[in-house]
């Protein structure tokens, strides 16, 4: 049985770190104890550790929203996966696909901070999804298993095990369109059929995959019980308690 996981990213929002505590603490609140489903927060660099300072002793893990696949060195202006450990991040979002458009990463880039995020005992979100124009090109699925080829890469089985997939159709995203519960489980199903040509059955079984785009409280329920959606990726709707909430109690985890 996979267990759910609701990831928040606040993306470039909620930064103040008076903004960020208040949000983690109300959700510490709530859900700090919670085991039903796996929580975890995804702030701005500048307030991952005061966000860490608020959820310590608690359920709810920390997330970064990108990070530089190199340890140290002459790259002005990027984050390490050594300085996201030493605020207590857990995971990091990685090839998101604001990072793939506005920024133009690759999959080979990508690939390569999925290898060191690993590498570093950090847990990689790996994003995947196509755009509005390829799926009216009948291209979903191509585009979908292009980026898990290129994600995953030359990892070994145990490390797409324990990872975190999040498929996000690139139209969904911040645009209050979501995928139908059956077009999101049918993308899913088809990533589990390429993870188990990639690795095996049992891999693309245990690996969980998130479905993110416009998740909102009141069609939450309708996507999260789906047999191959494992919880979510969130923006719009994690940037407040209420609405983070509503999410949760309506994931069918409880
Ligand atoms: P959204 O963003 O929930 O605001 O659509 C999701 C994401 O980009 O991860």
């Amino acid at each position: 049985m996979r267990k759910l996981i609701i990831a928040g990213n606040w993306k470039m929002n909620a930064g103040t770190v008076d903004a960020a505590v208040q949000l983690a603490r109300g959700l510490v609140a709530k859900y700090g104890q919670t085991t039903a489903v796996d929580i975890v927060l995804g702030p701005p660099y500048t307030a991952l550790r005061e966000v860490k300072a608020v959820i310590a002793n608690t359920r709810i893990a920390l997330s970064a929203q990108n990070m530089y696949p190199k340890t140290d060195g002459a790259y002005t202006g990027e984050i390490s996966p050594l300085f996201l450990k030493d605020c207590g991040c857990q995971y990091v979002i990685l090839g998101h696909s604001e990072r793939r458009t506005i920024f133009k990463e690759s999959n080979a880039f990508i690939n390569e901070k999925v290898q060191c995020a690993l590498a570093h005992g950090l847990i990689p979100i790996l994003c995947i999804g196509e755009t509005e124009q390829e799926r009216e090109d009948g291209q979903t699925e191509a585009v979908v298993e292009d980026h898990l080829r290129g994600g995953l890469a030359g990892l070994t089985k145990e490390q797409v095990k324990s990872m975190v997939i999040a498929y996000e159709p690139v139209w969904a995203i911040g645009t209050g369109k979501t995928a139908t519960p059956a077009d999101a489980q049918s993308v899913h199903a088809f990533c589990r059929e390429v993870i188990t040509g990639l690795y095996d059955r049992d891999t693309a079984e245990t690996v969980r995959i998130q479905y993110g785009g416009s998740v909102k409280p009141d069609n939450a329920k309708e996507l999260l019980t789906q047999p191959d959606i494992d919880g979510a990726l969130v923006g719009g709707a994690s940037l407040k308690v209420d609405s983070f909430s509503g999410i949760i109690e309506n994931s069918g985890a409880f």
